[in-house]
């Protein structure tokens, strides 16, 4: 499939189709000035706290952005553990104070020796009760995302999150982990890439980004989209959380152009 193609399945599959076309547009195509969406198809924005110190936004162009200073605390056998025992360790996981308030963990899910990892945030309310990363709103995009890109949940794709327990505020809403759990729970997913060995990552958002790229806090993460990052030696890419997107639709397209450069970087890859 060629990109403006892909770019309009992609479109399609995200249920933003048209409203306005030329009539001149060869059937199938989609018009440059396309419009947003009508605004039923656009999902409530959750509320941030303010407390929270990785922010949630996943607004990857957001200018205020926190650092994530890796302080390794998880035993380092998880370093040597193999599938098995990586799943049974984080089931019982207490490194952190989210195993309080969590009904399950949410491990990850996919092909174990997928060339593909996406790398979202944490669970939310519908994966701490179904145990699956990526399954409410936010994860229809995703598997839509994917779906353009000639990829599948589950085939050759890989998708794990920052954290493994969902964080909530006082109110029981969803937020972003603080920098504490994402450090807390990073040696997991160090141990899930050592062990999918992935051609690419695709970081969905920012706490995403900051954690795996370890950044500086005064990084404009605007600027992590549109080059080729790595995480050792591999190529990883930043873009846009779905959960943004479905908010901010404006930025579909700049999410598109980030997974181009993603299907590009991972052709070129070894
Ligand atoms: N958002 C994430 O970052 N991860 C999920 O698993 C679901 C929503
Ligand atoms: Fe353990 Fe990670 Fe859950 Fe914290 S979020 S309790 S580190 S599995």
């Amino acid at each position: 499939m060629t990109d403006s193609a892909r770019r309009v399945a992609f479109l399609q599959e995200m249920g933003l189709g048209p409203i306005w076309s030329r009539r001149d547009i060869v059937s199938g195509t989609v018009s440059e000035f396309q419009e947003a969406p009508a605004l039923e198809q656009v999902q409530p924005v959750p509320s941030v706290p303010a407390t929270a110190l990785i922010p949630t936004a996943d607004a990857v162009q957001e200018q205020s952005v926190v650092q994530v200073t890796p302080r390794v605390s998880v035993d380092a056998s998880v370093q040597h553990m193999d599938w098995l025992q990586l799943q049974s360790a984080v089931s019982g996981c207490r490194q952190c104070t989210l195993c309080h308030s969590r009904t399950q963990t949410v491990f990850g899910t996919g092909d174990q020796k997928a060339r593909w990892l996406f790398v979202g945030e944490g669970p939310g309310r519908n994966e701490d009760i179904q145990g699956e990363p990526f399954v409410g709103p936010a994860g229809k995009l995703l598997d839509n995302m994917m779906g353009a890109m000639g990829l599948k949940r589950g085939e050759n794709t890989y998708i794990a999150n920052i954290v493994k327990c969902r964080p909530t505020d006082g109110n029981r809403k969803d937020r972003p982990p603080a920098l504490d759990e994402a450090t807390a729970c990073m040696p997991y997913l160090e141990r899930q890439i050592a062990l999918i060995d992935p051609t690419i990552i695709v970081a969905l958002g920012k706490t995403a980004a900051l954690s795996l790229l370890k950044l500086d806090p005064a990084t404009p993460v605007s600027r992590l989209r549109g080059s080729v990052h790595r995480y050792g030696d591999k190529p990883v890419i930043v873009t846009y959380h779905p959960a943004y997107l479905l908010r901010n639709l404006a930025d579909k397209g700049k999410t598109w152009a980030d997974l181009c450069l993603a299907m590009r970087s991972f052709e070129t890859a070894d």
